[in-house]
């Protein structure tokens, strides 16, 4: 079965696959029965043969899953493994916004430091004690709270499913109670552009909103216009149109920006090849696919 990749790998397990092609460059594929992609969307009218879709990463909402149905081609994903890595940053993009990591930093790369210690500049929020709100309490978001506890937070949350818990709260009534949101939701035709423009402005003044989900669970232009207010703050991994970041954004100190890195460790994307690497050798035996989606 020839298999393509959009791109190699790392990690130890990549090898285990074989011949590999790498890169989809232009034109038809038409002898491609096994197409390794990451996070790319992808024109499967080039791809006549294809039987597996492997995904490397747990987001798969760039596929388009109604096609592969019709088509019989089976998609895999990569979940479980990068839980940590995805929490980690949403904590690391919390403390770096509240505390003002990143204007600190720029200020004494430019040698701009004025005074050796000063009480009034930078002064930020914490988190230590603060009001998180989880939107969507899967494995990542519960990651996040397990975290969340070790900084004293409150941890609420809100989930599709209502449940029982004492910390569950109607999505409006969790904005406006949390100093912190941390968005953990899958992006799916029920979560697209679920953070309106309205419920932006339910947030608090001074809260901070943090996504390494997906950029379109939340009215980008209209989270812009509110960070360009000053009225809250952010911390942002992902973006509708990545890779390119809102203009209004790049000059705006209440924002820290990454480029989708939340799953990026040495750790964890070698983890996420095995995982497809896996789906991949399952596929070629016949066998059920380890992390179907
Ligand atoms: C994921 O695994 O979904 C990451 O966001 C990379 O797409």
């Amino acid at each position: 079965m020839r298999v393509l990749a959009t791109r190699r790998l790392p990690g130890e397990a990549w090898d285990e696959l074989g011949e590999v092609d790498v890169g989809t460059g232009e034109g038809p594929h038409d002898d491609v029965e096994i197409l390794i992609v990451a996070n790319e969307r992808i024109d499967l009218d080039r791809f006549p043969a294809l039987r597996l879709i492997a995904n490397y990463g747990v987001g798969y909402d760039q596929i388009d899953l109604d096609a592969c149905r019709a088509r019989g081609i089976a998609v895999s994903n990569t979940p479980g493994v990068l839980d940590a890595a995805t929490a980690d940053l949403a904590l690391a993009l919390m403390l770096a916004a509240r505390r003002r990591v990143v204007e600190g930093d720029t200020l004494v790369r430019a040698g701009a430091w004025g005074s050796a210690w000063s009480a009034g500049p930078f002064l930020g929020r914490e988190i230590s004690g603060a009001t998180l709100g989880i939107v969507g309490l899967g494995r990542i978001g519960s990651a996040v709270a397990r975290r969340a506890g070790g900084f004293d937070m409150r941890v609420l949350h809100h989930r599709r499913t209502r449940d029982g818990t004492p910390g569950f709260r109607e999505l409006d009534d969790l904005l406006r109670e949390c100093d912190v949101v941390s968005l953990h939701t899958p992006l799916t035709p029920a979560t697209t552009g679920l953070i309106t423009r309205e419920r932006l402005a339910l947030l608090r003044d001074g809260a901070t909103l943090v996504n390494t989900a997906r950029g379109a669970v939340v009215d980008e232009d209209a989270l812009v216009e509110e960070l360009v207010s000053g009225r809250i703050g952010a911390g942002l991994d992902v973006f509708v149109h990545e890779p390119n970041v809102p203009e209004a954004l790049r000059d705006l100190p209440n924002v820290v920006l990454t480029p989708h890195i939340a799953s990026a460790t040495v750790e964890t994307r070698s983890a996420m090849t095995r995982v497809v690497v896996d789906n991949v050798l399952a596929f070629r035996r016949g066998e059920p696919l380890p992390t179907p989606v």
